[in-house]
């Protein structure tokens, strides 16, 4: 009989950016740990271990999702730390971080230790909470930050709504330097939004909707962007989704601002016209069946020109991560006109499917997909995950470069079903999903036991 907490991951195309690694190698794992990357294949005896057999197959680490709302506590009817994080598990992140617009808010220790509390019992990956920037994210007074960072956040947002008073903003900057934690900040000016609920253009003009101008984003990164540098703190940009942002993004970069910034997969394949409901074609007539409420999402699809930006910011490093702003909603939420519909996507087990499409069509490298999901999304946290290093969490993520698949909300581990993608083909899959040791995710390959 086999060990059960020795694995032998052989054969694989191990990739992991962090270490250098690029090659045909086996991956042991003992105690739930990384024991070695063998860099060679076939020759290491697996005696005592569980083996999988990795051919064909990518072996990255873990994926990170920095940005996922778990909806838990107060809506767990659209997800649950339970479905949350077996999605997670299905769609190969083994490290979610928690945005507190939950009911309570993230915003005192009782709250957070809480959500940490029931992650660890219920939980199949790890989850790391942000806690708010504000009482009640009402953007009024700061929420207790160094309480948070003693609960264990990771950093702090409001997500959902941004900062708009720019003194709290300069405040909650200069105490997260204070305990050495990112700010994340939702990157909309709602008062120039002013209503709209998609972004301004033909298609918005066409369907009759209101829209929101990109410089609502635009303006508010720019002006976390300084602030930033005038406090000298860690600001963290979340789904960045304009060429404006991209471009005040740069230049404080090339500044030294403290800033590192994330786009989500959405963002990166999907543009406005998605909105019509027609997976981006254009109809010749515009009729009831117009819209997919679907699409509804903060901030909104762009034009194709945004998206081709996004893509050459990520590939350039201008852009960081990726992240999936995984916001599950409920049926009745999208059942309804597209001013009604709640925004947010549903994303995690969707995620690297889709951003893979960009590999497969050249427009990024596969070691530089696999960083935006691990290496830099760990630095960013500075924790000792989204590498296969010696002593670290052994979080394996196996995916199928082949595997050609249908998306099917009603297979998703999600309790909610609210995603665009609903029918469309996509290529390349997780199919097996490791989490300190364990198997959390696993679709199709086969485990034997060898010793
Ligand atoms: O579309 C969005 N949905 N964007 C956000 O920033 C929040 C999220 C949600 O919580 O539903």
């Amino acid at each position: 009989m086999a060990a059960r907490n020795k694995l032998a991951i052989t054969g694989g195309r191990v990739l992991d950016p962090g270490e250098g690694i690029d090659q045909i190698s086996d991956v042991l794992i003992s105690d739930g740990r990384i024991e070695e990357v063998t860099l060679k294949t076939g020759e290491s005896k697996f005696d005592g271990y569980e083996v999988i057999d990795a051919i064909g197959m990518i072996v990255s680490p873990g994926f990170i999702d920095l940005h996922t709302h778990l909806r838990d506590p107060g809506q767990e009817w659209k997800e649950t730390i339970t479905s949350g994080t077996r999605a997670a598990a299905r769609g190969g992140f083994t490290t979610i971080c928690a945005m507190p617009n939950t009911d309570p808010v993230q915003d005192s220790a009782g709250t957070v230790e809480d959500v940490i509390r029931r992650a660890a019992v219920d939980g199949v990956v790890r989850v790391l909470p942000i806690g708010a920037i504000s009482v009640g994210q009402h953007g009024k007074q700061l929420a207790p930050m160094g309480e948070l960072a003693d609960a264990g956040v990771i950093g702090f947002s409001d997500d959902g709504n941004a900062v708009e008073d720019g003194n709290l903003m300069r405040q909650a900057l200069a105490y997260s330097a204070e305990v050495g934690l990112p700010v994340i900040n939702h990157a909309e000016d709602k008062k120039i939004t002013d209503g709209g609920v998609m972004t301004a253009g033909v298609v918005a003009t066409r369907l009759g909707l209101p829209g929101a101008p990109n410089e609502a984003e635009s303006a508010m990164v720019a002006r976390d962007l300084y602030l930033a540098d005038l406090t000298k703190t860690q600001l963290h940009v979340p789904h960045i989704s304009t060429i404006g942002s991209i471009e005040v993004l740069r230049s404080a970069k090339e500044r030294g601002v403290n800033v590192t910034a994330e786009v989500t997969p959405h963002h990166l394949t999907l543009s406005e016209e998605w909105v019509f409901g027609l997976k981006g074609e254009v109809p010749s007539s515009v009729g009831l069946e117009s819209y997919d409420t679907n699409t509804r999402v903060n901030p909104p699809l762009r034009s194709k020109a945004d998206v081709r930006a996004l893509v050459d910011a990520l590939r350039d490093g201008v852009i960081d991560i990726i992240a999936t702003d995984h916001a599950p909603h409920a049926a009745t939420d999208k059942v309804c006109t597209y001013n009604e519909a709640a925004p947010g996507i549903n994303v995690l087990e969707t995620a690297f499917s889709s951003v893979f499409g960009l590999v497969n069509n050249g427009q990024i490298s596969l070691v530089r997909l696999i960083e935006s999901l691990t290496t830099h999304p760990a630095s960013i946290l500075g924790r000792d995950v989204g590498r296969l290093r010696k002593g670290f969490s052994a979080d394996v993520t196996l995916i199928d470069p082949f595997n050609l698949w249908v998306v099917d909300p009603s297979t998703f581990a999600s309790k909610s079903v609210n995603t665009p993608l609903n029918g469309v083909e996509l290529t390349g899959r997780v199919v097996r999903t490791i989490y300190q040791g364990k198997t959390v995710f696993h679709s199709q390959l086969e485990v034997r036991n060898n010793g």
